[in-house]
């Protein structure tokens, strides 16, 4: 089976069941922030489960890009991946368990469609709790269709699917193929890896939600002299949830008390303290979006409680820690029944490739196939004989060169996303050093994944420029220190017998080795490193360096309006426009910025002709039109000195410096701050061009906006 096939009949099913097909969404979720990466393909569609109208209406599929980063360490094997597709089918409030399953049974079963022998299939269905039912149901609609009572078994956590600690749940019910040799046997054991999973469906029919924890702070945490109640905060610290406290009567002190101990502390006017008065949760709620069912109360009176019961709040009065310990284990996580009934289904693609095309792992089908032969050719070795380490190559290649390749405009960083991305990326360079390729290769193997994929995510093709460019830069910025490092490293590692979080932060600093890389070669070692230490270290720095971005914030600009922020992305602009019309040797001297005009001091030894002048400024202009979005990101001056950021002669930089990118057009170490996009700049022009001082001259210039 190609990926083509089974892709479009996968469409068509649904389609022939008034499905709409929607464009898979960005890897990137835009409108969750609980999560880097799309990890399922409902995280785009949360809105919707939850009860929002969706413009394509209540059937929707589609195959949705996504990223794990959880199972990084199986990478390698048969079934994992960091980067994979998903083919999904939802219904929004509209059909549910019963045609769910007869669809999924028709698809896998059907002649027009997959026509897998039922022989070769098997089912979980989930098994119950004290919250939710076993789902008999589930287990009858596949009974009906043919499906033995032997091939079903009832699963406790496998078979209640959610995306993460909250949001749209439920149910599940699993679909697995035999990949053994000869015929299935007749019972279905979930234990056997030989039964693979293909396909999930998921009945969403619960929200799950975290709750918030409110205390009250008086007697509770505290008495009337300011005495901490310890067994307490050590039971509320013991818990995950936000918490927030109550402080009445004594409110400041109180107040300073709590935030001392790490929680959040809510006040109230003296006089609206009274609980009677549902005002005062009323109050509560609205400051931090709260609604009755997402908040456990507990107080030491008995009057206010009853007032929070009234109104559906879930609470008690304390009276020993061990009882808001039990209280509140009993009830963080609450489930609410969803107002719709959904239904999620997630098919790996994958992995469903494998097994159709009976193949032992997606490496081996059409998915990979040149990109393994690729490194064979780049290497000299065989797939046999390097099988992990190619897998893991390809994999983390093909992840990269989908962020990269996302509209989103990712690139690598030491932070959050952009650090995932620098993980993959470097992590495939080094195990392409481990089967013996000796040039740069990720922007090759990149250019055979946009090749291969590119017809279907016509991202990528659009895109590809900066998936080749930000995949070189990151080969040359790390190759660069990569044999240093690792020297540095079997140093560390032969002096001491242990590499410290100290060392294991310097290799990230001076090396640019990622944590996760650093502990995967001390594991090699049989050594382990201290994380808490490197996390320490981690946060000094980020401190000094928040302060270092504060002080040149404050010596370039003289104040901080929406105007001055535009003329400072201007000046960046400028510094790179006169490079690139005049002369390569041009480098800023100074700069000088008010709300009326930037000033501009560079290197340069005559006058600039009036042509020039309007060259450079044309120039600036197009790159405004263009709309280029502006990032920041903090790395280490060596780095930063690597990859040619601008920096202003003669000023001392701090260890670590935060650099500001204008698209791929400029990069130069700043302190921000500055628009996020240069169309919000307006017109630019430049007002006068002088001497200044010996071999320096000035440009005045002004921007307005039309
Ligand atoms: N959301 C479900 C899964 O990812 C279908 O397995």
């Amino acid at each position: 089976m190609k990926p083509k096939q089974l892709r479009d009949l996968y469409f068509a099913f649904f389609q022939s069941k008034e499905h709409t097909l929607i464009p898979s969404a960005s890897l990137i979720p835009t409108n969750d922030a609980s999560v880097l990466f799309n990890t399922a393909g409902m995280q785009p569609l949360v809105p919707y489960l939850l009860g929002g109208k969706h413009p394509a209406g209540k059937r929707l599929v589609n195959i949705q890009k996504c990223l794990r980063t959880v199972d990084f360490e199986n990478i390698g094997d048969n079934t994992h991946h960091t980067f994979f597709q998903m083919l999904g089918n939802w219904s929004l409030g509209d059909y549910s368990k019963k045609e769910a399953i007869a669809w999924s049974f028709e698809f896998l079963t059907g002649k027009k469609w997959l026509h897998i022998p039922l022989t070769k299939l098997a089912f979980t269905v989930y098994k119950g709790d004290a919250q939710v039912q076993r789902d008999t149901e589930a287990a009858e609609f596949w009974q009906e269709l043919g499906v033995l009572p032997e091939r079903i078994a009832f699963l406790g956590e496998d078979n209640f699917w959610s995306a993460g600690e909250t949001g749209p749940c439920g149910p599940s019910s699993e679909m697995f193929y035999w990949t053994g040799g000869g015929a299935a046997p007749k019972k279905f054991d979930p234990e056997d890896n030989r039964w693979v999973e293909i396909w999930n469906d998921v009945f969403m029919t619960y929200h799950k939600l975290k709750r918030v924890l409110l205390v009250d702070g008086m007697f509770t945490i505290y008495d009337s002299e300011f005495n901490v109640n310890s067994e307490i905060l050590t039971v509320l610290n013991s818990f995950n949830a936000q918490k927030i406290l109550v402080v009445n009567g004594f409110r400041e002190r109180g107040q300073k008390l709590l935030e001392q101990h790490g929680f959040e502390a809510f006040s109230m006017e003296e006089k609206k303290v009274n609980k009677d008065n549902p005002l005062f949760f009323g109050t509560l709620f609205k400051k931090y979006h709260l609604t009755a069912d997402e908040v456990l109360y507990f107080d030491h009176k008995k009057e206010n409680v009853d007032t929070a019961k009234k109104l559906g709040i879930i609470s008690e009065v304390y009276q020993s820690p061990t009882q808001i310990k039990e209280f509140i284990e009993k009830n963080l996580f609450g489930f609410k029944a969803l107002t719709q009934k959904n239904v999620d289904t997630g098919m790996g693609f994958e992995r469903a490739l494998a097994v159709l095309s009976g193949k032992k792992s997606a490496y081996e089908t059409e998915l990979f196939s040149r990109s393994i032969s690729r490194l064979e050719e780049l290497s000299g070795l065989p797939y046999q004989k390097k099988t992990r380490e190619m897998r893991i190559v390809v994999d983390h290649l093909r992840a990269a060169a989908f962020v990269l390749g996302d509209d989103f405009a990712l690139t690598p960083s030491n932070v959050d996303r952009g650090y995932i991305l620098r993980r993959l990326i470097r992590r495939a360079i080094r195990y392409g050093k481990l089967i013996g390729i000796n040039v740069n290769f990720t922007s090759r193997i990149a250019e055979i994944i946009i090749a291969d994929y590119g017809n279907y995510y016509t991202e990528l093709k659009k895109n590809k420029n900066r998936i080749v460019s930000e995949l070189e830069k990151e080969e040359e910025r790390f190759n660069r220190t990569l044999e240093m490092g690792l020297k540095e490293f079997n140093k560390m590692a032969a002096q001491t017998g242990l590499i410290s979080g100290k060392d294991a932060f310097l290799l990230f600093q001076s090396y640019g080795f990622p944590l996760e890389m650093t502990q995967e070669l001390a594991m090699e070692q049989g050594i382990t490193i201290d994380e808490a230490e490197f996390k320490q270290e981690f946060e000094k720095h980020q401190e000094l360096s928040r302060t270092a971005s504060v002080g040149l914030f404050k010596g370039g600009l003289s104040e901080h309006s929406p105007q001055t922020t535009r003329l400072h992305t201007a000046t960046h602009l400028l510094n790179e426009a006169l490079r690139r019309v005049i002369s390569q040797d041009i480098h800023q001297r100074g700069s000088n910025i008010t709300a009326e005009r930037l000033r501009f001091d560079f290197s340069f030894d005559r006058k600039l002709t009036l042509e020039e002048v309007k060259k450079v400024e044309d120039e600036v202009n197009r790159v405004i039109r263009v709309g280029l979005s502006v990032r920041r990101e903090e790395m280490s001056i060596q780095e930063a000195k690597l990859l040619g950021a601008e920096m202003e002669f003669g000023v001392k930089y701090p260890d670590r410096v935060s650099v500001y990118f204008v698209g791929d057009y400029s990069k130069e170490f700043c302190g921000g701050p500055h628009v996020t996009n240069t169309k919000e700049i307006g017109k630019f022009t430049i007002t006068k061009e002088e001497a200044c001082a010996a071999g320096v001259r000035r440009i005045k210039a002004i921007v307005e906006r039309g």
